[in-house]
């Protein structure tokens, strides 16, 4: 009687620990699947360049695209500027290519 208990008590835990061990298979399956998927995004073309997006670019050259309107507002805050103060705003729309004012000079 006390050895078939033991059977039972045994089978129970090779059968636990089976589903220990393919969960953990599981999950490792799911870290290799995030692994190729962060390859792909790795793999995607660099980010365009401000002067390959925007016309008259001459200093901020190799910046990524992105980065060029939080680098105008964050000019413009640190200045207490706003986009008018150095570029030209005609019927209410910047114009913001042209060098007209002395301000957008560096
Ligand atoms: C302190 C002056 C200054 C302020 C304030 C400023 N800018 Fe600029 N902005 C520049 C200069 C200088 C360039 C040219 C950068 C270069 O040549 O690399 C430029 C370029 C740009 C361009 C690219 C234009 C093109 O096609 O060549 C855009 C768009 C732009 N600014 C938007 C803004 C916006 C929006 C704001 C307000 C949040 C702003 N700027 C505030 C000086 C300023």
């Amino acid at each position: 009687m006390k050895q078939s208990i033991l059977k039972v008590v045994i089978l129970v835990l090779l059968v636990s620990t089976a589903f220990v061990i393919s969960a953990g298979l599981n999950n490792a399956q799911g870290s290799r699947d995030q692994d190729s998927r962060t390859a792909t995004i790795q793999a995607a073309p660099p980010e365009k360049t401000v002067e390959q997006v925007f016309k008259n670019i001459k200093v901020l050259n190799g910046t990524p695209q992105s980065q060029l309107y939080p680098v105008m507002r964050f000019m413009a805050a640190s200045l207490g500027f706003q986009c008018g103060s150095c570029h030209v705003i005609k019927n209410g729309r910047g114009d913001f290519p042209a060098d007209d004012k002395p301000e957008k000079q560096f």
